[in-house]
């Protein structure tokens, strides 16, 4: 079950962290993967390392804010692998600052990044996935869509916004033989996070908040990937798969 080999794999946001992660867990499945990140440098070594392990990785360096440069990016490796079979569509940002005092700029930039360019990318390659009859589309949500939390309000409402846009997807493109889902992360140790593990009292109140008592590593994320990127999944769709250690299931 769930091998992928034949299948080609785009995951943006994939230099570092969840997306890597997931690179890594769809590779070993024998899929080809095709990794983004803005920085070609970066990129290039995480393609390298990934090469390493014997898994067949392309290294498509766009920033997906810029849409017209992300649909070239992805229309020109398109000649190169033909298909795209699976979309983890997992860029995202933060921006850390209280509500009332937060600027205007930062929540249009975080929104768009967060939720606009995916849409317009994932839309893109939706087309293709609709022309061959198959695909699988999987977002990155997050459980801040679920759970308030202070201080995050572009980053809520884009990612609240994403996880309707899901199941909005997944009523219109089953028709294509494609299937829409998102995961949704509990607190995952990555850069993105970097503050927050920095701080011993948040932390501590991680530990004791979450059942499982732990910080989520990028490949609890990416174990949850390959099942949906799979075609074992097909009788899921318009999901939002929480993985968060048990976090907001409980008080
Ligand atoms: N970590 C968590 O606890 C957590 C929880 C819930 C949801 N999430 C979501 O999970 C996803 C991945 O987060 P992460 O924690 O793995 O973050 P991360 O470690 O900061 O990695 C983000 C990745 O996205 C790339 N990226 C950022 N902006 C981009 C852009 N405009 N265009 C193309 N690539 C871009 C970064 O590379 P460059 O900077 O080089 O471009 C990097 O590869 C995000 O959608 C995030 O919101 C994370």
């Amino acid at each position: 079950m769930f091998d992928l080999s034949g299948q080609v794999a785009l995951i943006t946001g994939s230099s570092r962290g969840i997306g890597l992660a997931a690179a890594q867990a769809l590779g070993r499945q024998g899929a080809t993967v095709i990794i983004n990140g803005r920085d070609p440098a970066v990129l290039e070594q995480a393609r390298e390392g990934l090469a390493s392990q014997g898994i067949h990785a392309l290294a498509l360096p766009f920033d997906i804010t810029d849409i017209d440069q992300a649909v070239q990016a992805v229309d020109e490796v398109s000649k190169t692998v033909e298909k795209i079979d699976i979309l983890f569509s997992n860029a995202g940002v933060q921006h850390r600052e209280k509500l009332l005092t937060f600027p205007l700029p930062d929540f249009e930039r975080v929104v768009f990044a967060n939720l606009t360019a995916q849409w317009a990318l994932g839309r893109h390659i939706a087309r293709g996935m609709d022309a061959r009859g198959y695909g699988r589309i999987i977002f990155t949500g997050s459980i801040t869509a679920l759970l308030g939390r202070r201080e995050i309000t572009a980053y809520t409402a884009a990612k609240a916004a994403m996880h309707g846009l899901v199941r909005q997807w997944a009523a219109e493109l089953a028709e294509s033989g494609i299937t829409v889902n998102a995961i949704a992360p509990g607190y995952i140790k990555t850069e993105l996070t970097t503050k927050l593990w920095n701080d011993p009292e948040f932390t501590a109140w991680l530990e004791n908040r979450v059942p499982l008592k732990k910080w989520g590593d990028p490949d609890d994320i990416a174990a949850a990937l390959v099942f949906l990127a799979a075609r074992e999944s097909r009788f899921v769709t318009g999901q939002v798969l929480v993985v968060d250690g048990g976090m907001s299931s409980s008080m």
